[in-house]
């Protein structure tokens, strides 16, 4: 099959065959095609989208462009979540642990930082030692022995997805609803989890910018998931805001362990037992307040984050860091964002944030980039706050004084203020079942 006339196919607005969609996904899987036409073909498609045929095409053929893991090796039902993305979004590194603790099993494969948005895998690969690349053997062995294990794609799982995803995060071609939806729900089926609990992101933070295309994308995934036979859920969740105070890798490590604590933000932690309670509710240990109250209970005695220190040890990390997050070194330099007025914070364009913690090193800007483990944002103030002139509204963090000029006046220009109080989004927007 020739690649190129595939390009020119989609380029011209024609949907393409299954066999087309296949070879794609194998091309990419194989790296036999170079990444400047797999990135031209994903410009045609955030140009000219794909149907509802080619999507689940898609969805199918980077699931099986590796393994499919088997996880009847491990006891008990299988849980599993996914976020379409959101910036300071931590949730995995909380839910994770407090759905292992309360007996479900978390066998969960994530990924890298996208866009503006970040990633667990970077995340976690801020912890000295930590693994995120395991074959699937290991990955069982895990989830058996501790409860829970997230992973990152292995070269033997979903690597289409890996080798797209990847593609996409720097060619400006994340945000279409049948790309983000084939990359999620291909990671999902291959992932071999039981009860699957998506959560959506809406806002100005997040790839769907607003509910209704939120929940066109949600209600497109929970189709895909029941259509595999799984148990699924998406929450719709706001994310015009970032998510709890820290955005960066080791920052938001960090983060996760105060609010495995019990002395997180209050949004983070809202989310986090939210999703927890629908992974335990699909499994089966009770009913949705039953299921909360069990997740809340597992951070008062401390079993989560006991949880949490024992998945990074099994996975190779220097537990001491979730221990002590005093560890984590701290970046070399820091800057004070001041309020130059006094007054409400109106609205925040939570992407710009995002881009701004990319640009402070949190992220990639092209695929072959480093990240910064200690880059990143402290916000101390948010939507609704009020704020004198003077008061720091955020704290930036990286490794090069030089980057803070132009970073500083981005975030500047992210944050809105209003002599009134703006009212406020709830944190969860919508349930798809
Ligand atoms: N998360 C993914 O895994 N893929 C996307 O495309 C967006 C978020």
């Amino acid at each position: 099959m020739d690649f190129k006339s595939i390009i020119q196919k989609k380029r011209d607005g024609f949907a393409l065959t299954k066999e087309e969609i296949e070879f794609f996904a194998f091309s990419a899987a194989n790296e036999t095609v170079p990444d400047y036409q797999l990135s031209a073909l994903l410009m045609a498609i955030f140009f000219n989208s794909l149907n509802e045929e080619e999507t689940l095409w898609l969805t199918d053929a980077m699931a099986r462009s590796g393994d499919m893991a088997d996880l009847t090796g491990i006891d008990g039902i299988k849980g599993d979540k996914h976020s379409t993305g959101g910036v300071g979004d931590k949730t995995t590194l909380v839910v994770a642990p407090v759905v292992a603790a309360c007996g479900v099993k978390m066998a969960k494969m994530s990924g890298r930082g996208l866009g503006h948005t970040g990633g667990t895998v970077d995340k976690l690969e801020s912890i000295p030692g930590f693994r995120t690349s395991l074959e699937t053997d290991e990955f069982i062995d895990i989830v058996n022995s501790c409860g829970l294990c997230v992973a990152g794609q292995s070269g033997r799982l979903c690597p289409a997805d890996k080798k797209l995803y990847a593609l996409r995060d720097v060619t400006a071609t994340v945000d279409n609803m049948p790309l983000i939806a084939s990359s999620i729900m291909s990671k999902k089926l291959a992932g071999g989890a039981d009860c699957i609990v998506l959560d959506v992101k809406c806002g100005s933070g997040a790839f769907m910018k607003n509910q209704e295309s939120a929940k066109a994308l949600a209600e497109k995934m929970v189709e895909i998931g029941r259509g595999a036979g799984k148990k699924i859920a998406a929450l719709i969740t706001d994310m015009d805001t970032p998510l709890g105070k820290n955005i960066g890798n080791s920052l938001e490590v960090a983060e996760a362990v105060e609010t495995l604590r019990g002395n997180g933000p209050d949004d983070l932690t809202e989310i986090c037992l939210l999703l927890a309670a629908k992974i335990l509710q699909l499994a089966g240990a009770g009913d949705f307040e039953e299921c909360k109250a069990l997740a809340k209970s597992k951070i008062a005695d401390g079993s989560a984050l006991k949880k949490l220190a024992e998945m990074v040890k099994l996975q190779g990390g220097d537990e001491n860091y979730i221990l002590n997050t005093e560890l984590f070194p701290k970046a070399k330099f820091f800057r004070n964002v001041v309020a130059e007025e006094s007054g409400y914070i109106a609205a925040m364009n939570t992407e710009g944030i995002g881009s701004v913690c990319v640009a402070l090193g949190a992220g990639r800007q092209k695929e072959e980039d480093a990240i910064d483990p200690s880059a990143g944002i402290v916000i101390e103030k948010k939507t609704g706050d009020y704020v004198e002139k003077g008061d720091v509204i955020a704290i930036l963090y990286c490794s090069d004084e030089a980057l803070f000029d132009a970073a500083e006046k981005q975030y500047r220009k992210a944050v809105t203020f209003s002599s009134s109080k703006p009212n406020g989004i709830p944190l969860l927007l919508d349930v798809v079942e």
